[in-house]
């Protein structure tokens, strides 16, 4: 176990940022920047332990800065929309940015995403913690909310993100990783041929393309959303569906079948040909399947060259439901003043 430590560049503000390389025993590899505690790189070996880095990224700060599509970002104050960018909490109501039509996306536009973390580094454990304080009124969201993310590589090749915070104010509290996987290595272009398992009898329905919930929550059963057997990305995507026509293909958050709020195994995915498999596990109650579909290739040069296409990459996002802040029967994402906040999920590949 090693965590090497270089230097990533200046943001335009003169920031200096700095890439963690953790290593274990087995070889496998993460990269992090304290950049939008981003995970820019994830080497992980195939049946034939031959290592691929298997994240969409870029290849330097400059892509980052950009990111479009959060490759590898941490997600907060909340991940997923908020219908009207707007939400009230003990009689008060708050703006946020709408960076998405009417609605809020990912927080906004200043997302954490976007910002510069501090950091500690655990040799001993193999871990580093980012932090950062929110200020009240960061992205129009209530509450000094000071946050960390820690990042952890097992030696039994398992990436396991933890989030802790605590808020002086009622605030959301819904943070995420928005890594795209391709177990088949970055630079290969597709996922369609991904065989997806998801531990959830009933999914979120959106309303229309702007993805913001009904409310509902709709049994997957005779639907194409089903992931409750094995079966490959490819097989329902384009299915004349039309939740699948809202978003282009899977973008849709899962209601995961769980006991409680223990951690669980709640999906995996695993790549035929090279034989890699990931398996997911959180305590959240939701998880948002995104299958890359926006990735268009619009000739943006991403890491060792590549330029993505369409579904270059899957996500699986956990999370509390989209707009939980607005559906009375979607568990609150509302963090209490002075509570902990704490969750984590974990990427392992076997
Ligand atoms: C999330 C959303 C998608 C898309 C991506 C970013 O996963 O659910 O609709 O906006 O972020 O491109």
């Amino acid at each position: 176990m090693s965590i090497l430590q270089k230097s990533y560049g200046k943001t335009l503000e003169g920031d200096q940022i700095t890439e963690f390389i953790l290593q274990n025993e087995r070889g496998m590899k993460v990269h992090l920047i304290n950049y939008g505690a981003i995970m820019t790189k994830l080497f992980v070996p195939d049946k034939n332990n031959e290592f691929a880095d298997v994240v969409l990224g870029y290849d330097n700060l400059e892509g980052y800065l950009k990111n479009p599509g959060y490759f590898g970002a941490t997600i907060g104050r909340n991940g997923n929309r908020i219908a009207g960018a707007s939400f009230e909490i003990n009689g008060v109501t708050y703006q946020l940015d709408k960076n998405e039509g009417e609605n809020n996306l990912h927080a906004g536009f200043d997302g954490y995403n976007k910002r510069v973390w501090d950091f500690t580094v655990n040799e001993e454990e193999n871990e580093v913690v980012f932090s950062l304080i929110s200020p009240d009124k960061d992205q129009g969201f209530p509450g000094e909310f000071k946050v960390s993310v820690t990042y952890k590589l097992t030696s039994d090749n398992a990436v396991s993100i933890g989030y802790e915070g605590v808020s002086d104010k009622d605030t959301i509290a819904n943070m995420t990783n928005h890594s795209y996987f391709n177990l088949a290595g970055h630079t290969s272009n597709s996922i369609l041929d991904h065989i997806l398992w998801i531990k959830a009898s009933k999914f979120v329905p959106v309303v229309d393309s702007a993805a913001i919930p009904s409310g509902e929550l709709w049994e997957v059963k005779g639907t194409p959303m089903d992931f409750t057997s094995k079966k490959a990305v490819a097989d329902e995507i384009d299915a004349d569906y039309e939740q699948l026509k809202f978003t282009g293909g899977y973008d849709h958050n899962y209601a995961l079948d769980k006991r409680g709020k223990e951690q669980e195994l709640i999906a995996t995915v695993e790549d035929p040909k090279s034989g890699r498999k990931m398996e997911v596990y959180t305590d959240l109650p939701g998880v948002q399947l995104y299958a890359g579909n926006f990735i268009n290739g619009d000739g943006d040069v991403c890491k060792d060259g590549v330029v993505y296409q369409k579904r270059s990459g899957l996500c699986l996002e956990t999370q509390y439901f989209p707009d939980a802040i607005h559906q009375e029967n979607f568990e609150s994402p509302i963090l209490k003043a002075g509570e902990n906040y704490k969750t984590t999920t974990v990427y392992k590949f076997v």
